[in-house]
């Protein structure tokens, strides 16, 4: 039994089984019961709003929250996308839907109405995810102590396949799965349960500035430092000769650095200085949501937690009572939402599970792969993701079917891009930042329409006519 065994734990449980009776506390079963009336401060809107929790465990109450935003116009005609922030433990909600590409960012009171929504182009899901992160929930907190990617894979599945029993409209749905950071592990597991299982209609992934591969990405970032000018000539000597970034990093998951090791981090961190953002060393603004995803990623034992600031928007927003009704969330064994879980104690030795290799797996299953940077980002540089994926075509014996060549948005370009076998896509976004649809939405939505869409990304300056169509 329960440790401790709490009235509200066994009316609960007794919802499970009686539904209607006491719905409040139960997990409702359809769709309908669902449905967001109305977010407060939100503007008038077309298309339909949902969030709730869906079981993936009903015996340990263990459910996961989402927000689905339907299209905005021709669902039906729609594509889904499921999207996922990474941490691991940070939310799809607050940062992916509330301030990278959901259709309102919270602004005082009020949501503005982002006119890049990534739901212009597709149904798009936000999955809080696993258990303890955001208002999902595992009510035998146990479950916290030791999180692990194959545990949070597997409970993704069991999400989609019950949420599929909620909206069985979407079940037959051209499926796409994406997300940033270190969802560059929760993605390509998940695919990869999807592939196993046939099931779902599962088209392709796409992911940003993710985590593939320890060493490689880790390493990046002193050759990114160095050559946007954040470290000396005699610092990227030391990560090159005397400490690499992967084994600090790797150090500082087990224990204290090496003393060598301490310089060399303690040097770089000097020159760096921490009045940089390095999810985007060139933006100067205030960015605590967006940043604690790769914050998490960054995290080194000795340095000091990342400065969150006064004035976040979405944390605000979303610890808003109405809010949470609106949204049908509760808080569980939480007495705040906060954007990386507080709860959850992820296993760190993780981070050095390849995943790189399940690319490939997906590739040889015909799922259609998107790699892409940010790429002003020396959290995961875009100089690790693409040596990544170029050697990966080489191992698959992909041949290039569009060269490395730029693309456009609008007059501009908006970064460099290579397809491989026609199947394997790596592309950059231009002065964008780790969280690239928050600091570039318009180039991030081409991206992201070219690749539902099948389309190599466009290829010279649009006509305004052509931008039209696409907007
Ligand atoms: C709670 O979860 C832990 C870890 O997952 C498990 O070992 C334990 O049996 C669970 N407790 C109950 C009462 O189910
Ligand atoms: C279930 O739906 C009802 C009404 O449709 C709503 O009041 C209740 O909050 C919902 N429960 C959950 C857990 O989402
Ligand atoms: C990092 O250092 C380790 C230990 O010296 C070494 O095995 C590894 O090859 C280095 N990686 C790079 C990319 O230099
Ligand atoms: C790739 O290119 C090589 C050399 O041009 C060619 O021999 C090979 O057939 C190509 N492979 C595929 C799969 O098209």
């Amino acid at each position: 039994m329960y440790p401790k065994l709490v009235p509200w734990l066994i009316a609960a449980t007794l919802c499970v089984t009686l539904t209607g009776i006491c719905s409040s506390s139960a997990l409702n079963t359809t769709s309908a019961a669902d449905r967001i009336a109305s977010l407060p401060g939100q503007p008038q809107v077309t298309f339909h709003q949902y969030a709730g929790y869906v079981a993936v465990d009903e015996e340990q109450q263990r459910a996961l929250f989402y927000y689905f935003a339907e299209a905005e116009g021709n669902p039906a005609e729609k594509p889904l996308v499921l999207w996922l922030n990474g941490g691991p433990g940070c939310s799809s909600v607050g940062v992916g839907a509330f301030c990278e590409h959901g259709p309102f960012k919270p602004s005082g009171d009020v949501l503005l109405k982002n006119d890049y929504s990534w739901n212009k182009e597709a149904n798009m899901l936000y999955l809080e995810t696993p258990a303890g992160v955001g208002f999902s929930y595992s009510v035998n907190t146990s479950y916290y102590k030791s999180v692990d990617d194959k545990m949070t894979a597997i409970d993704n599945l069991a999400f989609l396949r019950n949420w599929f029993e909620k909206f069985p409209e979407y079940k037959e749905r051209d499926l796409f799965i994406t997300g940033e950071s270190y969802a560059g592990h929760y993605v390509p597991q998940l695919a990869l349960l999807i592939v196993q299982s046939k099931l779902f209609n599962l088209k392709g992934i796409a992911i940003g500035n993710p985590l593939l591969e320890f060493n490689t990405d880790f390493n990046s970032r002193a050759d990114f430092f160095w050559s946007h000018g954040l470290i000396s000539d005699a610092t990227y000597e030391s990560f090159n000769t005397i400490c690499n970034y992967s084994q600090i990093r790797r150090q500082s998951q087990s224990g204290p650095l090496t003393p060598v090791c301490s310089r060399v981090a303690s040097e770089s961190s000097r020159e760096i200085s921490k009045f940089i953002d390095t999810y985007d060393v060139t933006l100067d603004v205030c960015l605590s949501t967006v940043s604690s995803q790769s914050a998490v990623l960054n995290k080194l034992q000795e340095t000091e937690k990342i400065d969150v600031c006064v004035e976040d928007e979405a944390l605000k927003y979303l610890n808003r009572k109405e809010v949470q009704e609106a949204l049908h969330a509760r808080l569980v064994g939480i007495s705040t939402w906060t954007v990386c879980s507080e709860v959850v104690r992820y296993e760190y030795q993780n981070l050095e599970i390849p995943t790189i290799t399940i690319l490939g797996e997906l590739v040889k299953s015909g799922i259609h792969v998107l790699v892409y940077s940010g790429d002003q980002d020396s959290a995961i540089p875009l100089l690790g993701s693409r040596t990544l994926v170029n050697n990966l075509a080489k191992q698959l014996g992909l041949n290039t079917t569009v060269p490395y060549r730029v693309w456009f948005e609008q007059r501009q370009v908006a970064g460099w891009t290579q397809v491989y076998g026609d199947i394997l896509s790596y592309a950059t976004i231009r002065g964008a930042s780790h969280e690239a649809p928050y600091s570039s939405p318009e180039r991030s939505l081409v991206l992201f329409s070219s690749f539902l869409g099948g389309r190599p990304l466009p290829e010279g300056l649009l006509s305004e006519s052509a931008v039209e169509k696409h907007s």
